[in-house]
């Protein structure tokens, strides 16, 4: 994997943004900062994790880029467009923006292959072409055998593989994934490190991902930032990062090791 990273590193170093976050604020209640003046360019293809502390605006910032919260101010740009004022479905179908909700994100009372069909008849027209993913789909994330269940009764490791499915049924560009390996087994943590790995050098997705397994996290980002205090504190590469202060002083602690 290690392999794998350093080659795409160096591949996408110079690339253009492909997507920009530029002074983006956001404050819930007047004077209580979220996000403060948040600044980051990501290139196409790259997996940056997000990191930080529980209330640090992680997820707001994931809904900020799906346009589910408006910020106080700063815009995003994808290849250099201004998307700030696009609806949420058109972030998703034009932009090619999908994500993995920290909760939920499918159908409690409809089987894994209605959930999959649900969204697929919103985004796939053609009929042929929609069960022909659905099924890559259902194959790729062995849902093979509780295709029948419904979601409510899948274990939390097979909703996880359900909901990222889902996510990936619209060919996006950009995946954003909020706390996808959160309370998974072992297994199931390294099965979905894989896929995100193969999401990322087979189809170029690029993937804002994050988790509190910092270990996990870290594993499969070719760079990752740490927010605090509604800034971005450290920012670096997973090794630049482990080294850096800041990162120890806001995030990691001083018993934190990498490997
Ligand atoms: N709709 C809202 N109205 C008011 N405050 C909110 C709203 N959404 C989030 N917040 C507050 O914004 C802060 C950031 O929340 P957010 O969910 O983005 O943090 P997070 O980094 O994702 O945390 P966690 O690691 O626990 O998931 C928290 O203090 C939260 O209470
Ligand atoms: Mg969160």
């Amino acid at each position: 994997m290690s392999v794998i990273k350093k080659f795409r590193i160096t591949k996408i170093k110079n690339a253009k943004p492909f997507i920009s976050l530029k002074k983006i604020s956001l404050s819930f209640k007047k004077n209580h900062l979220i996000l403060d003046n948040i600044n980051l360019d990501i290139a196409k293809g790259q997996v940056i994790g997000l990191l930080g502390p529980n209330g640090a605006g992680k997820s707001s910032l994931i809904n900020i880029i799906t346009g589910q919260i408006k910020p106080n101010f700063g815009k995003i740009l994808i290849n250099g467009q201004d998307i700030s004022s696009h609806p949420i479905y058109n972030r998703t179908k034009k932009f090619k923006i999908s994500l993995v909700p920290q909760t939920g994100g499918f159908f409690s009372d409809l089987n894994t292959e209605d959930n999959l069909n649900a969204i697929g008849e919103i985004l796939i027209k053609d009929k042929k072409k929609r069960k022909f993913r659905i099924e890559n789909l259902i194959s790729k994330f062995e849902l093979d055998a509780v295709r029948k269940v419904e979601a409510k009764f899948l274990s939390g490791g097979m909703k996880r593989r359900l909901v990222i499915s889902m996510s990936l049924l619209g060919e996006p560009e950009l995946l954003l994934m909020d706390e996808p390996l959160a309370a998974l087994d072992p297994q199931t943590i390294q099965m979905l490190q894989t896929i995100i790995v193969k999401l990322q050098t087979e189809f170029n997705l690029t993937i804002i991902i994050t988790d509190h397994q910092a270990r996990d996290l870290l594993t499969v980002c070719d760079k990752a930032i740490i927010l605090s205090n509604s800034k971005i504190v450290a920012e670096g590469t997973p090794n630049q990062l482990i080294q850096n202060e800041n990162a120890t002083k806001y995030y990691f602690g001083d018993n934190f090791k990498f490997k």
